[in-house]
């Protein structure tokens, strides 16, 4: 078969998706007018236009602002759906959400509108369009530890509507170990763990999200390249990477696709994955990062082989559950 019908067609597990970052600036617009929103641009072409970035906070920023159309439960379900609905049109068959609550709570917005409407989305792409979707609840780094105990406190009566706790934003001098009470309790609590290190980050910042917050699994850490004691201990450790290359190009990380180093990460023995991040705003779906990435950096098929079986095993699926995939 050729190589990218095959990178389309096979089933495949996505692990870093913030669905915020799913919203594209046709649904921007239609909440916007729904709710009474004022955005600071005129159009869809606008707002489009301005999705020019330089590195992660210059998205931050953007991505931030475009959140503030999601009012009601029923947004939060119409922007999953239709995330769910391009995901399945990749053959993701399991998908894992990031969701920032103190995104939408620091506007009045209550934790059960946000969760109520993601798990909603949830169970119907699980029912209409056989994709399984779990949440994942991120803590925003760039705000104190404090606050991150506080949007857990509020989010445990819907305890049972979320799998995990991540650590996302601003990264640069918000290292892990900042949040490593507030893990420590999610840990006690049973939750999965993961976060973003070495995206911008050095490789330090990676090495504390396992030492010190005990992460599962590190969202990017690409940045781990440059530290060979790192790379040996994700691979002995089999710890995964959730990297997503289109956003690495478009924040800058890399200056070119061909300079990605997903390659030199799988051929290291690592478990590295591809996953879209803010698709909305990166140009590109599942189906994109994996046909861009291949086109680029010259994988071949087993490369590909590789990918969707490490996406399986790094997911939050039980082991009954990834027995029957494997
Ligand atoms: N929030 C949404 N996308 C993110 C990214 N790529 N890094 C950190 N925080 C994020
Ligand atoms: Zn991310």
């Amino acid at each position: 078969a050729r190589l990218p019908e095959l990178l389309r067609r096979m089933p495949k597990a996505e692990l870093h998706i913030h669905i915020e970052g799913s919203l594209e600036p046709e649904l921007i617009f239609e909440l916007a007018q729904r709710n009474g929103v004022k955005l600071a641009y005129p159009g869809v072409e606008a707002l489009r236009r301005a999705y020019a970035f330089t590195n992660l906070q210059s998205f931050l920023d953007i991505y931030y602002a475009g959140a503030s159309v999601l009012l009601k439960e029923q947004d939060f379900y119409d922007m999953a759906w239709a995330y769910f609905e391009r995901a399945a049109a990749d053959h993701v068959v399991h998908a894992e959400l990031f969701f920032d609550p103190q995104t939408h709570t620091a506007r009045g917005v209550a934790m059960r509108t946000v969760i109520d409407g993601l798990h909603r989305a949830c169970e119907d792409a699980r029912a209409r369009l056989g994709v399984d979707g779990s949440l994942i609840l991120c803590f925003l780094r760039h705000l104190s530890e404090a606050e991150a105990f506080a949007t857990l406190e509020e989010a445990m009566p819907f305890r049972d509507k979320f799998i995990g706790v991540g650590l996302d934003s601003s990264e640069v001098g918000h290292p892990p170990e900042k949040f490593a009470g507030v893990f420590e309790r999610c840990r006690e609590l049973g939750l999965h763990l993961v976060a973003h290190a070495g995206e911008e980050g050095p490789p330090a910042y990676v090495w504390t999200a396992l030492d010190t917050l005990h992460v599962e699994r590190i969202d990017h850490g690409v940045q781990s390249v440059k530290d060979p004691a790192l790379m040996k201990r994700l691979a002995k450790d089999r710890i995964p990477l959730t990297v997503c290359p289109l956003s690495n190009l478009k924040l800058c990380v890399f200056p070119k696709l061909e300079d990605h180093n997903l390659k030199q990460l799988l051929d290291a023995g690592i478990v590295a994955t591809v996953n879209s991040d803010d698709p909305a705003y990166f140009g590109g779906y599942m189906n994109d990062n994996f046909l861009q990435t291949f086109a680029a950096t010259g994988m071949d098929a087993r490369h590909a082989y590789q990918l969707a079986a490490n996406s399986f095993e790094a997911s939050f699926v039980d082991e009954a559950m990834k027995k029957k995939w494997r």
